[in-house]
């Protein structure tokens, strides 16, 4: 980022609308906004987080893949289409460095998050312990203890000093989803190798916002949705990434014709893939799919460091108007530590996120005082950030 950058994150700064401005002016991806569908310049959208923008080139494929691939060419299109879950899993490889047949694409993220604790726990088959977070994501805690009670193991809840020697699987999300605060994950997966536990780490919060390798960070078994930051639409197909010697090995525990090695053989006893591909279950949903590859396309289109480097400049910049407005956060003060929403906390979160939308500011709140502004670097401006906290300030001096 430019010089005024700099400026804001030395927390010694006048900040005005002009230097939210300047900010822009100086936006080395600012370009990628023209690459969006976007009927209302003036709406203050701040919530890319839970629901990124439309691409507009999704919009011309999914034409294409109607019109020409399905209308056109009826069944006959099933040829390329088949094979698309993994295509668009090789896409992942410039969000998350995973190498060419190391992520599928398909389903929700409940459900590759439930096969994959399944497959971790086949690989521990000697321990009984589950470990998750008391407060994580509600879909991964019920994952969680509804496998744990289905196969009479116990859950521990994940606590900085906890005991992982007799722990089968842990499964923790790499971004808080409340305050945005990034865990260490190199640190913790290797503590949990030496400890002879797998961890599956739950990407959602971090797929298209920050940097993050794979490979650089030890991590075996992931998993994450590509319908926030990734923009592929809602609904958008979730993804796992197993890294290349686990799969072989990979249990899953639902047996669907789509893992299977001759799939059109049709009489044979099932015999999945040996290769990412055995974790696929039934027909893939490809308008969805076809969706999230062009979001996915236009992140590793404009790169993970640049939008990396304008998520962090804009949560520094959200975090000096918290401060120039007298607004509590909990969002972590260093860039290191957070990813791209900035969580405001109010004990009126609810009804303030009613009055915000009256006003063109689109948030969400998450309980019990949490206001929650999201920071998608493809979409979002200085402007908004100043615009949203300052329409927010203003609504929580006339209380
Ligand atoms: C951290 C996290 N995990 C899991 C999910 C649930 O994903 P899905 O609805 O695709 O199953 C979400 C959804 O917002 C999430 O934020």
């Amino acid at each position: 980022m430019g010089a005024s950058s700099a400026t804001i994150q030395q927390n010694d700064v006048v900040v005005s609308r002009s230097v939210a401005q300047e900010l822009d002016s100086n936006d080395p991806l600012a370009s990628f906004r023209r690459e969006f569908v976007i009927p209302d310049d003036g709406l203050i959208y701040l919530d890319g987080n839970s629901l990124g923008r439309t691409p507009k080139r999704t919009v011309e494929r999914l034409r294409n893949v109607v019109e020409k691939e399905w209308a056109g060419d009826l069944i006959l299109s099933w040829e390329h289409w088949l094979d698309l879950p993994r295509r668009v899993g090789d896409r992942m490889s410039a969000i998350i460095g995973s190498r060419p047949g190391e992520v599928v694409v398909h389903d929700s993220t409940t459900l590759n998050l439930y096969q994959a604790v399944h497959i971790a726990i086949g690989l521990r088959p000697d321990r009984r312990v589950l470990v998750v977070a008391d407060d994580e994501f509600p879909t991964d805690r019920y994952v969680v203890e509804g496998i744990a009670s289905d196969l009479g193991l116990t859950v521990r809840w994940l606590a900085p000093d906890i005991d992982l020697s007799d722990v089968a699987v842990v499964v923790r999300s790499v971004i808080d989803y409340r305050t945005a605060e990034i865990a260490d994950v190199k640190a913790f997966t290797d503590e949990a190798r030496r400890a002879g536990a797998m961890v599956i780490w739950d990407l959602s919060h971090t797929v298209g916002a920050i940097e993050f390798d794979v490979h650089d960070l030890g991590v075996e078994l992931a998993v994450g949705c590509t319908y926030k930051y990734l923009n592929g639409g809602p609904g958008a197909p979730a993804f796992t990434f197993i890294a290349e010697p686990l799969q072989r090995v990979a249990q899953q525990p639902i047996r669907g014709w789509f893992a299977q090695k001759d799939q059109f053989a049709m009489e044979r006893p099932f015999e999945p893939h040996e290769d990412i591909r055995r974790v696929l279950l039934g027909t893939p949903h490809i308008l969805s799919l076809v969706a999230a590859e062009e979001g996915i396309s236009l992140s590793a289109r404009a790169g993970m460091r640049a939008i990396a480097a304008k998520g962090r400049a804009l949560t520094a910049f959200g975090l000096d108007l918290c401060d120039h407005f007298g607004l509590p956060t909990s969002t972590p003060r260093d860039p290191d530590r957070r990813g791209h929403h900035l969580a405001v906390h109010h004990p009126d979160a609810k009804e303030l996120l009613s009055q915000l939308a009256a006003k063109n500011v689109i948030a969400d709140s998450r309980p019990p005082d949490i206001l929650r502004f999201g920071m998608s670097p493809l979409t979002t401006r200085f402007t908004d950030v100043w615009d949203g906290l300052e329409i927010l300030d203003r609504l929580t001096q006339s209380r």
